[in-house]
């Protein structure tokens, strides 16, 4: 039997910083990982650049049952406290849009810098060990049950990530030490994931993948960002879908201002002064793409008319529609391309401060297995950055 101070399950953003921590407190630290290299989320996140945190983030860009709970860990370790790690390792990063930041060159920069902190930090890692059980000792502490190995450990760190990208790696262990526990985990749904269309939708719009237009799309429950949408060969996707599809519930439908910068009604006014003999379908192809309108026109959403031959009532219409184009999507990608998971671990469980389990002394949950899922943007690694400096402060 393997002999730590702390056992962490998951190499991944939150498990790697909470490792370092540890470690330079002089805990004997062991990170326990299946995969047989660290840090693969973080190689394939932000297109293989690493969106590693957002300029901007702040509580109000996460989504938790209590709305209260990041509070602590965003303002104890911050994006400008990661923003100083990386700046130190000597990191070329640039800032893309919205306070997102990149590398220049490849995320294995990120996953090289918390192999570095690990290092220097004396932690040792265990990777293609993929974690099976874990009991309570009868004298305190845990006994961690891997594929490879067995650990005891007065401190066990769980960062073993949410459902999303199974191809990964992803397992549901996280959630089911939870459960051990007694402690509760809220349902989970894939997040941050392009959205499928029923087949009619998907028919009359299939000649559009690749299309992206800016808009402002917003959920039932008022939530709006403006972003692009993208259309693909499955549905619809692009940054403001991928946003929306957080707030989105199976049913619901989404509105899409499919022109947010100007009110159409007053340009539709305009026009008809200044260019009446022109097709509206002609006009509108020059703010929105023209395959995108001839859909509308065909489908008598929007009349196939000149300008000047349109009434005050249908510039209304018109402008409404355009404005308010709303679309049912049949579901989700799901788990298999969604960034995040919603749900998991419920934060009421845990001490927001040091991530302990209040039911559980020496156990702690981090990073995405606890129900706390951030925007798209760089504020998932921010909070994996956030969670596992606390938890590694005490573990
Ligand atoms: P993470 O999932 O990274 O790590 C968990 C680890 O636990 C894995 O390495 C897994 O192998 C291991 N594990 C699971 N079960 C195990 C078992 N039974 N035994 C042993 N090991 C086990 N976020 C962001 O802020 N900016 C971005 O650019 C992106 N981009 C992005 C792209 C894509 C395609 C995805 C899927 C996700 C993103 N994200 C993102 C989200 C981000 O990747 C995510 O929030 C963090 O990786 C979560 O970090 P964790 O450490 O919590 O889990």
């Amino acid at each position: 039997m393997l002999q730590f101070d702390v056992v962490v399950i998951g190499a991944g953003a939150a498990g790697l910083m909470c490792a370092a921590q540890a470690g330079y407190r002089g805990r004997k630290v062991a990170v326990v990982d299946m995969g047989k290299k660290p840090g693969r989320k973080i190689l394939i996140s932000g297109g293989g650049r690493c969106n590693f945190t957002n300029e901007g983030a702040s509580p109000s860009n996460y989504l938790c049952a209590n709305p209260h709970f990041v509070k602590s860990c965003l303002s104890r370790y911050t994006q400008h406290d990661f923003i100083e790690l990386v700046d130190r390792h000597g990191l070329a990063y640039h800032h893309k849009t919205l306070g997102q930041l990149f590398c220049d060159n490849s995320a294995q920069d990120i996953v090289d810098i918390l192999m570095t902190e690990c290092e220097w930090a004396g932690v040792e890692h265990f990777l293609r060990s993929e974690v099976l059980n874990v009991v309570a000792a009868a004298e305190g502490g845990y006994v961690v049950t891997t594929s490879e190995q067995q650990f005891k450990c007065a401190s066990l760190v769980v960062a073993a990530g949410g459902l999303t990208m199974p191809k990964l790696g992803a397992t549901p262990i996280g959630y089911k030490i939870a459960e051990q526990f007694g402690l509760n985990v809220l349902p989970t749904m894939a997040a941050l994931v392009p959205f499928t269309l029923h087949d009619h939708d998907k028919a009359r719009f299939e000649g559009l993948s690749g299309v992206s237009i800016a808009c402002n799309v917003s959920s039932e429950d008022g939530t709006a960002f403006k972003e692009n949408i993208l259309f693909t060969h499955r549905g619809l996707s692009g940054p403001a879908v991928l946003q929306i599809s957080s707030f989105w519930r199976a049913g619901q439908a989404v509105t899409i201002n499919l022109l947010p910068e100007l009110n159409l009604s007053d340009t539709l006014h305009q026009w008809r002064t200044e260019q009446g003999s022109k097709s509206l379908k002609n006009s509108l192809s020059t703010l929105l793409p023209k395959r995108f309108i001839e859909i509308l026109i065909s489908e008598h959403a929007i009349p196939d008319k000149a300008l000047n031959q349109l009434s005050h009532t249908e510039i209304e219409a018109v402008a409404t529609y355009i404005h308010n184009w709303t679309i049912k999507p049949n579901g989700t990608e799901g788990y298999r391309t969604a960034e995040v998971t919603l749900g998991g671990v419920d934060t009421d469980e845990l001490s927001s401060k040091t991530f302990e389990a209040k039911k559980a002394q020496g156990l702690y949950f981090i990073g995405e297995v606890t129900d706390v899922t951030g925007w798209l943007g760089g504020y998932n690694f921010q909070y994996a950055w956030s969670c596992g400096f606390a938890a590694g402060q005490v573990c």
